[in-house]
């Protein structure tokens, strides 16, 4: 019999950086972002080329049953007084949910079902999310450091963008100083 030890991919728990394994890495920037964030004005001034968040995943195969594990590190910033956050989706697979692990950094887990109903969740480093299917997903940076969160979700669930055209619709903004939040209706 030959027991094969293979080394499995590794992730800091502090910094979220993997540090082996078959990654598949994505940048997302402002110019990606089309339409995401409320001031439109405040958007066009910004520069197209800054990075909002990067996403490294294991490369595992889409097989049945299968399941992808990432992080996302999602960078501090603000377009006009909105902060940086991520694009948002529902799985396409509206039953499949997720599991988020606050890794570094502090922010917000955005979460809206598909009635339009919106909450909240802190991220902060150890936080569990367990984001239940039929649900809108959005991480958001409210913090002056990378936040950085792992995800794992099945393969089948993929991700369902275009559901989400009007937006989520709560939106945390920076007024005097403070995290403040807004109900925001598209019209
Ligand atoms: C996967 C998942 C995360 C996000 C990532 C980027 O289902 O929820 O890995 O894909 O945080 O956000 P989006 O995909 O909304 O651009
Ligand atoms: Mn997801």
């Amino acid at each position: 019999m030959t027991i094969s030890i293979t080394q499995p991919p590794q992730v800091a728990w502090a910094s979220g950086q993997f540090t082996n394994g078959p990654l598949i890495r994505k940048s997302t920037r402002l110019q990606n972002l089309t339409h995401v964030f409320m001031d439109e004005k405040a958007w066009l001034a910004c520069d197209p080329q800054q990075i909002v968040y990067d996403v490294e995943m294991v490369d595992s195969a889409p097989i049945a049953g299968a399941l992808y594990t990432g992080v996302t590190h999602l960078q501090p910033g603000k377009v006009g007084d909105e902060y940086f956050m991520t694009r948002g989706h529902f799985h396409a697979q509206r039953e499949q949910g997720e599991v988020y692990y606050g890794l570094r950094g502090s922010g917000l887990l955005l979460l809206q079902d598909e009635k339009g109903t919106a909450r909240l969740e802190p991220v902060f480093p150890g936080s569990v999310h367990i984001i239940p299917g039929f649900t809108a997903h959005r991480l958001i940076n409210t913090g002056n450091d990378i936040l950085s969160a792992l995800a794992v979700w099945p393969c089948a669930a993929g991700h369902d963008y275009a559901a989400l055209t009007q937006g989520f619709n709560l939106r945390v903004v920076e007024e005097v100083g403070r995290v403040q939040l807004k109900e925001y209706h598209h019209d």
